[in-house]
């Protein structure tokens, strides 16, 4: 580390109230020697402070009025990254890993991706509104050694999106390894909410991004790929067993989910004692309409919460625990899974799994942190009284219905044969495109899950989407219910990923108006990374 990035660690640091930390908090907890066998993190030994992106270095923020250029490679101790590979920038002589891109509407985005790894790959801009040569969907892929330029115009607004890489195939072990970072967008409702609650990037508003990990590399076996890649612990942006000291005010968290598979049902609670509610701000695509009060919230893999937690009244020395609760992950599939691997035995064909029988360690029985089971994720340790007197806003965005009056309706099944996931009982080929829209129209899509499934966290690129109604949903999402169509919150404002369990029709309307006047293709997906790599992707088009 050159003594400017050194300087620029401390700043941050700084910035924050805590005094200089040793260098080693990263390198600490380093993959290699990640823990993966404790149950909580509460054990004060064991804690690290949360890694919170500063101005280079690591997620480093940087404001885009120039040309970039990232470089997909492996990376070293010096990249002071958790992660074996990354994304390396240099910009106006800092250096970076993983940078997030800080955007406002309007803007021209220039980044030339060069791939230093050795494979293909590709960055998609997960939630961006851009044309299929600038999507990296995966129809156009970087060799090892190539380039691909980017360049494209702002059309969001405000909100926390990301970016990722996209080679079918490949997807999951390239984010996995760490090939990825956020990009923030930022428009006049933004600046008016961290006016009003005076709110400071990398100090008082905070990204989390949770991604759960193996001590080992990712060598998915054939129950990894059907149930999703689970991993025994959970680092928060690189942190494992986090804990941010924080004052008597008001935070703001922005949590992606970038896990592969793992979803989480995230609530707050004091160490030891009683839930807490926490303010929901806002959804994949930016700002919800009004700040609602929640208890908790299921985030599967992709998607993004922004939510505020009060900590006015918190007295000093008190610790409240940011964790994900216990629920039924409804694995159903695996009647469907068994039957299919006994059909394989007596037909006398090899077996999907190893010795012929279900694999229930991929789906977590017998491991330290099954899906769906509890884990402290992020202590908040009130260190300092301020005086603090603003209050959360109730009105946040204007969010437009979609007018759906003239929509058609498409119907999509989602559901495991011949052992693969499939929508609409096919898998993902290249060059086809089985999802055919007519730019310029409205289209509600009926997404139904099969009973025996398992839950799937449906992505669509180039659009984002309204969740209309939920349909005979399981009932462990009863009481998070917030209306009549049985949507939660987290269904509110713009989506872009959208979790369906199992047994349960999701209905969405997409407005496929776009600038983009030729053909453009797009996929739909689940985002479990391991399901959209064995082809639980159709191709969309959209043209006129
Ligand atoms: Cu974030 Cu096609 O995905
Ligand atoms: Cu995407
Ligand atoms: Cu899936």
């Amino acid at each position: 580390m050159t003594s400017t990035r050194r300087r620029d660690f401390i700043k941050a640091l700084g910035g924050l109230g805590l005094s200089a930390l040793p260098f080693r908090t990263l390198s600490d907890h380093h993959l290699g020697v990640a823990p993966t066998t404790q149950d909580f993190c509460g054990d004060d030994s064991r804690s690290r402070p949360l890694f919170i992106p500063g101005p280079a270095g690591l997620f480093g923020r940087i404001g885009l009025d120039a040309p970039l250029r990232m470089r997909a490679a492996a990376l070293n101790d010096a990249d002071r990254s958790p992660w074996p590979l990354g994304f390396s920038v240099e910009h106006k002589g800092r250096r970076y890993t993983n940078p997030t891109l800080v955007l406002r509407p309007g803007d021209r985005v220039r980044i030339e991706l060069e791939n230093a790894i050795n494979d293909p790959t590709i960055v998609h801009w997960h939630g961006l509104a851009v044309d299929t040569r600038n999507d990296g969907g995966g129809m156009t892929l970087a060799a090892p050694g190539e380039r691909y330029a980017y360049d494209f115009e702002v059309r969001n607004r405000s909100g926390l999106y990301w970016y990722h890489p996209h080679p079918h195939g490949m997807t999951a072990g390239q984010a996995y390894r760490g090939l990825f970072g956020l990009i923030e967008i930022e428009d006049d409702d933004e600046h008016r909410l961290r006016a009003a609650l005076d709110l400071v990037p990398a100090k008082t508003e905070i990204p989390l991004v949770l991604q759960d990990r193996r001590a080992s590399d990712y060598a998915p076996n054939d129950a990894d790929r059907t149930h999703g890649f689970l991993g025994g612990s959970v680092l928060v942006n690189g942190t494992a067993c986090p804990y941010l000291d924080v004052a008597t005010r008001i935070y703001r968290f922005r949590v992606l989910n970038a896990s592969n598979a793992r979803t989480y049902r995230l609530g707050l609670r004091a160490a030891g004692g009683e839930e807490i509610p926490f303010t929901l701000i806002g959804t994949d695509g930016g700002l919800i309409a009004s700040s609602l009060p929640c208890k908790e919230a299921f985030l599967a893999s992709a998607e993004r919460i922004d939510i505020l937690v009060d900590l006015s009244d918190a007295a000093v020395g008190e610790t409240l625990v940011l964790e994900t609760r216990a629920f039924d992950p409804m694995h159903t599939e695996m009647a469907v899974v068994a039957a299919a691997d006994h059909a394989a035995m007596t037909n006398g064909a090899p077996s999907r799994t190893s010795g012929g029988s279900v694999d229930h360690a991929a789906m977590g029985h017998g491991s330290t942190f099954p899906e769906g089971a509890p884990r402290e994720l992020l202590q908040l340790r009130v260190r300092e009284r301020v005086s603090y007197a603003a209050r959360i806003p109730a009105r946040l965005a204007a969010i437009a219905p979609i007018a759906v009056g003239d929509a058609t309706e498409r119907p999509l099944r989602l559901g495991f044969a011949k052992s693969r996931w499939r929508i609409n009982d096919r898998v993902f080929a290249m060059g086809e495109t089985p999802i055919e829209a007519k730019r310029g129209t409205v289209e509600t899509w009926l997404i139904r899950n099969y009973f025996n499934s398992m839950p799937h966290a449906m992505h669509l690129h180039g659009f984002h989407f309204q969740v209309l109604e939920r349909q005979t949903s399981p009932d462990q999402l009863a009481p998070l219910r917030v209306d009549a169509k049985s949507r939660l919150a987290t269904d509110l404002g713009w989506k872009d990923t959208v979790l369906v369990w199992p047994g349960e029709s999701v209905r969405i309307a997409i407005d496929f108006h776009t600038p983009f006047a030729d053909a453009q293709t797009y996929m739909f997906h689940c985002h479990n990374l391991e399901h959209e790599d064995g082809g639980m992707m159709l191709g969309v088009r959209v043209a006129a």
